[in-house]
């Protein structure tokens, strides 16, 4: 039983209870035997029922605006972690509208199976994040991907599925999707199409398909990739000696020419420069180059960044990592830029509550949100830490400590898995049950950054037991439960 289930019934007792002592003070009988009386009370009892129904239903559909939409409407489905999924599919129905072929623009996470079974065409553009899985706007769709649909007629439909080889489960998401709709007996219009890296000959594909859905012109689909700049390492720092855990550096990036802009919550990735020098291409192999999330913000002049010390199965140490926390001599030069990480930005409402929730490493992407929040006076925060030991892995503890003096972190909750009194952060999170539920009815948005595997997984399971599997969808949906996490 979830929390909102629970306070909903005390509620209702205590309501009760207040009725029952209003009747003891009646100082006359309470029935009344005026038909009139009886009669308004029935209607106001049917309007209050008719406006819960409403509020209830209108919570629950999706905000998109499917009305007016006419069969062969050619719904446009996107699930993107990055943005590049979702710019396709603005492309793709601009591509279509040119052409006067009725198209609308749906976020996978907004799309109600109603809406799909009345269409008679759909485009998907699906990316694949974490170890084959679905991005978090679908996170509200994986439920209805677990049995196939039934169309009210034909349905035809075409998948461009976003990935990256170098990932074991290559494209994995689009594929579950192609194979969904297949065993809902829609039709493909051709055989979903799987894009490396972006590859543009695979991108191609897409014209054909985009002219057999009615578009008499079909340009290419345009991804935008920024080009790496000249990094230079400028400081590095061991902030956890003697911990069990693998060490972790703050590192500090510079750049030759001036810093390349970025958003609280944005990436960096760093490559290394070829033997001339040179920069990689803008189009190189996601194996080129690594992932970092940015724990500084613009103002403090440089990239900063929380590295931990990888190691292979024979003890060497990770190609990056290696580099970043112990090969590169101070001031070397590498290849680094800024990944926008539009999943990962400060929801627009500055004022509204916020709770930071991480592990490890994870301490930088949410390092960078809550200087940017202080940095424009934002609403209250809540950051749920959780680290190894006290003694070597608080990582910006006096900060975070600073922080928390100043009011500007209302509450700050640190815990230690392998102290004495160990703790997981899921584990905080689940004693804060009460505090959790208060803040989500005020508002407030999740930010989870971290470990996927060790962190993110359970703070997901306890959120779902706490709040209700619907109510942690419909935050998902809605851009209040955000998360970076790898
Ligand atoms: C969005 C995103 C944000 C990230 N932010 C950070 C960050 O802030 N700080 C940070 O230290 N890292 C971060 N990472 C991880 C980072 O990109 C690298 O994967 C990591 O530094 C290892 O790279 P490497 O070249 O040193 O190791 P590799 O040479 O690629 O691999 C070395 C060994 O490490 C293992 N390994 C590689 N990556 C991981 C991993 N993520 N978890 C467990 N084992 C792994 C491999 O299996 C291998 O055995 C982030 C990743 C992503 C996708
Ligand atoms: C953290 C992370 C995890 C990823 N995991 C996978 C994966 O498991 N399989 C895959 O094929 N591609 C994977 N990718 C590659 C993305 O699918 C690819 O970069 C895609 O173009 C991103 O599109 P988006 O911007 O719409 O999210 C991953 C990318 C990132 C950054």
């Amino acid at each position: 039983m979830n929390l909102r289930v629970i306070f909903n019934g005390l509620a209702l007792l205590l309501l009760f209870a207040t009725a029952a002592a209003l009747i003891s003070l009646q100082p006359s009988l309470l029935w009344t035997t005026e038909r009139n009386h009886w009669w308004l009370a029935a209607g106001l009892m049917t309007a209050y029922a008719v406006i819960s129904w409403w509020w209830v239903r209108r919570s629950r559909t999706p905000a998109i605006n499917h009305t007016g939409m006419s069969a062969q409407t050619v719904l446009v489905v996107h699930a993107s972690q990055t943005g590049t999924a979702t710019a396709l599919a603005q492309q793709t129905v601009q591509t279509l509208r040119s052409s006067g072929v009725a198209a609308e623009l749906c976020p996978i996470g907004e799309l109600h199976s109603d809406t799909l079974q009345n269409a008679a065409r759909s485009l998907w553009i699906v990316s694949t994040t974490g170890e084959g899985d679905a991005p978090d706007e679908a996170l509200a769709f994986l439920q209805t991907l677990e049995q196939p649909l039934q169309f009210a007629g034909n349905h035809t439909y075409a998948l461009l599925a976003l990935g990256d080889r170098s990932y074991t489960q290559f494209c994995a998401f689009g594929q579950r999707v192609a194979q969904w709709l297949d065993a809902s007996g829609a039709r493909a219009a051709r055989p979903w199409i799987a894009v490396d890296n972006l590859d543009p000959e695979a991108l191609e594909q897409w014209q054909p398909v985009l002219r057999q859905f009615g578009a008499h012109e079909a340009g290419s689909m345009k991804t935008t990739r920024a080009p790496f700049v000249y990094g230079q390492l400028m400081q590095r720092e061991l902030l956890n000696p003697g911990s069990l855990g693998g060490e972790a550096h703050r590192i500090r990036l510079g750049t030759e020419l001036a810093l390349p802009s970025w958003q609280a919550g944005d990436i960096v990735q760093v490559a290394v420069l070829d033997e001339q020098g040179a920069l990689p291409a803008p189009d190189a192999a996601a194996s080129q180059w690594r992932e970092y999330s940015i724990a500084s913000i613009e103002q403090d002049g440089a990239i900063e960044l929380l590295v931990r010390l990888m190691h292979d199965s024979a003890g060497r140490p990770g190609a990056m990592s290696g580099l970043l926390c112990r090969h590169w001599p101070i001031g070397a030069r590498m290849a680094l830029r800024i990944r926008s990480n539009p999943s990962f930005h400060l929801p627009q409402d500055n004022a509204s509550p916020l709770i930071l929730i991480g592990n490890g490493t994870g301490i930088a992407g949410l390092r960078s949100l809550l200087r940017e929040r202080i940095r424009r006076g934002g609403g209250p925060m809540w950051l749920l830490f959780g680290e190894r030991q006290r003694d070597h892995d608080a990582f910006f503890s006096e900060e975070l400590q600073a922080y928390a003096d100043a009011g500007t972190l209302q509450h700050l909750d640190v815990t230690f898995s392998r102290d004495g009194d160990g703790e997981y952060v899921w584990q905080r999170l689940q004693s804060r049950a009460a505090q959790l539920q208060s803040w989500i009815e005020q508002g407030a948005t999740l930010m989870v950054c971290g470990s996927r595997a060790s962190m993110a997984t359970d703070v997901d399971r306890i959120l779902r037991d706490l709040l209700g599997s619907t109510t942690v969808d419909d935050l998902a949906r809605t851009g209040r439960y955000r998360r970076d996490v790898y």
